[in-house]
């Protein structure tokens, strides 16, 4: 199975491992629209980054309001190694009639947006919704890696898009969807 894929001078690695330890310019966030802070990622990234993380993100609901589902705004990284966290918010699954391959793909669109807005080089994903916001890992991972793939295509800045599984049915998931856009 495939673990990177390569657009030219740019590329896409799966890894396993633990989105908060990973060696990136800015890691996302699988938030939700609050942006107060929740489970899963959502509760690992702040825990690890200190209070700052969320004191900016209060700041963004105060003046813009709630975060919409496939939209992405940006913090600093606080106590984290990285100096940036993007924050998105993935669709809940609602059985698939409800747009969700479009929501989700929107916020890998958006957060790579972001990224290559500050001319950020290398930017660390987890899997978007397939925790808590229950969207299947098999029909996931084709929408993340090829609304990706169509992005490095264009993109500016950005040279280095890592998926980092947390544990090894999703990362094998991701790996078999990686073959299929190979193929
Ligand atoms: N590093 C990498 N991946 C992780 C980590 C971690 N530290 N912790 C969990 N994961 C994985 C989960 O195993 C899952 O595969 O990230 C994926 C996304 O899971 P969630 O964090 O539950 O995110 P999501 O499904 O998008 O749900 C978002 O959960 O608590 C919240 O506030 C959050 O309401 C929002 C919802």
């Amino acid at each position: 199975m495939a673990n990177e894929l390569r657009i030219g001078d740019k590329v896409i690695t799966l890894e396993r491992g633990d989105i908060r330890t990973v060696e990136a310019d800015a890691i996302v966030n699988a938030a939700n629209s609050s942006l107060m802070g929740g489970g899963g990622v959502d509760g690992a990234i702040p825990r690890a980054g200190g209070d700052t993380i969320l004191e900016e993100c209060k700041k963004y609901v105060d003046e813009h309001g709630r975060l919409d589902p496939g939209r992405a705004m940006l913090t600093h990284g606080g106590d984290l190694p990285v100096e940036f966290v993007i924050h998105t918010v993935g669709p809940k699954w609602l059985g698939g009639m409800a747009d969700e391959a479009q929501t989700l793909s929107s916020a890998y669109l958006e957060s790579l947006r972001v990224a290559d807005h500050f001319c950020l080089e290398t930017v660390a994903f987890p899997s978007i919704s397939t925790g808590a916001f229950g969207y299947p890992k098999e029909q996931a991972a084709p929408v993340a890696l090829e609304t990706i793939r169509k992005f490095l295509a264009e993109a500016e800045c950005v040279r280095h898009v890592k998926l980092v599984l947390y544990d090894m049915r999703t990362y094998e998931t991701y790996a078999n969807a990686l073959d299929h856009l190979v193929m």
